[in-house]
């Protein structure tokens, strides 16, 4: 009985280690990953800025329709880039928060808000994660293809955080590339069309391939999800009139509301 009891206690001492060196590790590899988003994203600010992409064009514009004239609504834009989203955004809205990781990218929005004499954007540098954001103080959440660099976890976190700092009626509005793992004919689909695009840019495109190919088999840098399971991720945190469009073959756009 004494042994058992010995036992039982060098159990939890170890479990106890393990746990705790799990969350350990897991807080670094979270930071690591911050950090190198905000290297990777503040190196290619300027490319970014610069790249006209007629299919991201397209999902800006799609968030831009669902969104609509909301002269009294307070927004927030995360991961804003350089302003892709934030700048058309503000003329239909009464203000926006533009956050990103990268500094680069928010010097740059400041630089086009001042040459435009655009006032009721306000940028700044934060990570999704960690934004300070009072809850029940936002009209609109939106966002353009940056979800896909968040963990699962981190995704479910994100959808919990915009509940919470949204009014009740709130919206959470945002496009991304939305994608599984393979495992359905869709998900297959929209990578056979992804590859074949790629393959006729040439050897460049061979090296994107590779690159991205690298990145969303392990994981890392690219983790889209499929848009049946951002749904379902919406609903278990209580979002309602959940709508969702496939704008093109690799990114939709969705739109849900917090309940009144
Ligand atoms: C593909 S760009 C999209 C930029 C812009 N929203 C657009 O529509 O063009 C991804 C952006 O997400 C930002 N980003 C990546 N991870 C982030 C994080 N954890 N928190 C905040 N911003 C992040 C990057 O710095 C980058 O500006």
């Amino acid at each position: 009985m004494v042994y058992a009891k010995q036992r039982h206690k060098v159990l939890v001492h170890y479990v106890g280690k393990y746990l705790g060196a799990k969350r350990i590790l897991g807080t670094n590899l979270q930071k690591a990953g911050l950090t190198l988003q905000r290297v990777v994203w503040s190196r290619r600010a300027t490319s970014w800025d610069e790249m006209s992409n007629p299919g991201l064009d397209r999902v800006v514009g799609e968030v831009l329709r669902l969104v609509g004239d909301r002269p009294d609504a307070n927004a927030l834009d995360l991961g804003c880039g350089s302003g892709q989203l934030s700048i058309p955004l503000a003329s239909q809205v009464k203000s926006v928060v533009a956050l990103d990781i990268a500094p680069k990218m928010i010097e740059l929005l400041r630089s086009k808000l001042e040459t435009g004499g655009i006032t009721n954007v306000t940028a700044a540098v934060g990570s999704v994660q960690q934004y300070g954001i009072v809850n029940g103080s936002v009209d609109l959440v939106c966002s353009n293809y940056v979800l896909h660099h968040l963990s699962d976890n981190e995704k479910l976190r994100f959808v919990k955080d915009c509940f919470e700092w949204l009014v009740p009626g709130g919206e959470l509005i945002f496009g991304d590339m939305m994608f599984g793992r393979g495992s359905t004919a869709d998900d297959r689909a929209v990578i056979a069309d992804k590859v074949k695009i790629l393959m006729k840019k040439g050897i460049g495109g061979y090296w994107r391939i590779a690159k991205n190919g690298v990145r969303y088999l392990f994981r890392f840098q690219e983790k889209p999800i499929s848009l049946a399971a951002w749904v379902d991720m919406l609903k278990k945190v209580g979002f309602v009139e959940i709508n969702t469009q496939r704008v093109i073959a690799e990114a939709g756009v969705i739109c849900a509301k917090k309940p009144q």
